[in-house]
């Protein structure tokens, strides 16, 4: 069985989760789930990051030991992974006692080949992220480019990794493997910034402990990235259990926001090659949202909290928003008005409406029983069974490379056709007609399109998919059906009887000032 390792990246712990949080997971969590319903061997990583200054210094603030800190914030985050419904495989975290062995073999490996040197470091350093930054990199002489807020001067002795060694072998990397790294555009700063030339990278600390100390000098522990990138290693059994990795490794997929790709896309296979491993297959960074026009920051006091809007808003209802609203690898912006008409107008009136109409007519003209196909009458009656088949084959070339807003539109055209077909094929004057046979066959067409509808969003989402499901009596549970069900039309049987329609997505209305949100007063879909 064909394997496809996909990770998220490991969330600095001690960060209150945010819609940024979740939007790279739940992307993750889409590709997961339709890589296992093409029948793949999945694992699907995520964790947390907990070494390093900003979480030793927030402890002792908190008068706890770092690990009793780290240990209090975990709960949080998965918990909203419970509440996002995302289908990981393991949950990392950098205190795995596993991870501090995988990563101090890595250390060595890249010592012993001769990519590790003790030096001096004199720079400064943006603790907030934990990155390393020159005086021309700064704004206004002070400043950290990434987060603007003000870096620290350090001078202490250090452990490099001779990056500058690999600036080459880089850029024939991406000579070489031009889908390494997505999207394009990215993939050109990414080069650039290689082009531009590569300083050998400090790599350890000795001002603070807590982190994985080098294994030859205690009084350093490693830089918090070279510790956190291993994760994607120690969770696929490295550096003991060859066989696991051998299976796993390398990821078929790293998934990141646009601030961490150059960590990913450079650092990362640099410290691959050193050590002797695989690269991995690809990496993809997607873009950064904003709040109604603004940076999301908590001076601002604009943080989206994701707990906050899937309460009121519905889980799957978040879901289909963050991939249908904004492209996936550009940067959008969110705001309540954008995700309440995307819930009325494509939720509720698109999907919905599809739903009721095909029930209530299948209700009305066959009571409930699905009628056998009777073969094609119309151009539309082969057009819809073509539509519905290509629309797997476009999403299985798109999804896997992380394309999930191409392929949410996709299956909207297929959702927006199923629509056209039933106002062109109007089964009720069929009926006034008295075509029965013919009847029979265009209301097979729309309930087999809805099968079709129920495992394309399965990915985007689950537990409307699995009401989907329940509607049509599949006998399956969502998550077992595969894509082999999917590549004839006819899969729907003959006689089956559909449930009772059922509102799958209730119209809301919002209430900007108190934030309020409340079922619409007329109910549609
Ligand atoms: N700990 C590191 C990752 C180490 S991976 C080996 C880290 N953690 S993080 O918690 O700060 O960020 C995690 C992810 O959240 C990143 O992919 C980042 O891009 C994403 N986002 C943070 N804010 C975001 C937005 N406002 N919008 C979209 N995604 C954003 O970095």
């Amino acid at each position: 069985m064909e394997k496809f390792y996909i990770t998220t990246p490991i969330y600095y712990v001690n960060d209150k989760p945010h819609l940024g949080h979740a939007y790279t997971t739940t992307a993750a969590d889409v590709i997961a789930r339709f890589n296992r319903f093409l029948g793949k061997d999945v694992f699907f990583l995520t964790g947390t990051d907990e070494h390093g200054q900003k979480i030793e210094e927030a402890a002792k603030k908190r008068g706890m030991t770092p690990k009793e800190f780290v240990d209090s914030l975990v709960p949080t985050f998965k918990k909203l992974w419970e509440k996002l419904n995302i289908s990981y495989d393991h949950f990392i975290r950098t205190t795995d006692p596993k991870h501090v062995k995988a990563v101090q073999e890595i250390f060595m490996r890249c010592y012993e080949r001769g990519d590790i040197y003790l030096g001096e470091y004199e720079g400064w350093y943006c603790i907030p992220c934990e990155s390393y930054y020159t005086e021309k990199d700064l704004i206004e002489g002070k400043l950290c480019p990434m987060c603007k807020r003000e870096v620290v001067k350090v001078k202490e002795e250090s452990y490099f990794f001779r990056l500058s060694k690999y600036q080459d072998k880089l850029l024939e990397l991406y000579q070489e493997r031009p889908d390494f790294i997505a999207p394009e555009f990215r993939r050109n700063e990414v080069i650039n910034f290689v082009k531009q030339g590569l300083k050998d990278l400090s790599i350890s600390r000795t001002s603070f402990k807590w982190g994985i100390p080098v294994p030859i000098n205690d009084k350093h522990v490693i830089y918090v990235w070279f510790d956190a990138l291993t994760n994607y290693l120690t969770a696929v059994g490295y550096p003991d259990d060859t066989q696991r990795l051998n299976r796993y490794w390398p990821a078929d997929l790293h998934l990141v926001g646009k601030d961490i790709l150059r960590f990913h896309a450079v650092y990362w296979p640099a410290f691959l090659m050193s050590a002797g491993l695989e690269i991995p297959k690809r990496v993809f960074a997607h873009g950064w949202w904003t709040v109604e026009g603004e940076k999301m920051s908590k001076s601002k006091g604009n943080v989206v909290d994701p707990f906050e809007i899937v309460e009121k808003f519905g889980v799957d209802q978040v879901r289909f928003f963050l991939f249908r609203e904004v492209s996936f690898g550009l940067d959008g912006d969110f705001s309540y008005e954008k995700l309440v008409s995307r819930i009325n107008g494509e939720l509720a009136n698109d999907l919905g409406n599809l739903f009721n109409r095909v029930l209530s007519m299948v209700n009305k003209y066959r009571s409930g029983v699905v009628p056998s196909y009777k073969g094609e009458f119309t151009e539309l009656d082969r057009e819809i069974k073509e539509r519905a088949l290509s629309t797997l084959n476009k999403l299985e070339d798109i999804i896997p490379k992380a394309e999930l807003t191409r392929a949410l539109d996709e299956i909207w055209q297929f959702v927006g056709f199923v629509n056209y077909y039933i106002d062109r094929r109007a089964p009720w004057s069929l009926r006034k007609e008295g075509k029965e046979e013919e009847l029979d066959t265009v209301l097979y067409s729309m309930v087999e399109s809805l099968r079709f509808i129920t495992a394309f969003l399965y990915p985007y989402m689950p537990s409307s998919s699995e009401k989907m499901a329940e509607l049509l009596s599949l006998k399956k549970e969502v998550s077992q059906l595969r894509a082999q069900e999917f590549r004839t039309w006819g899969g729907m049987k003959a006689g089956v009887e559909l449930k009772k329609r059922e509102i799958l997505f209730p119209r809301i209305e919002y209430d900007k000032e108190t934030g309020e949100v409340k079922l619409a007063k007329t109910k549609k879909g």
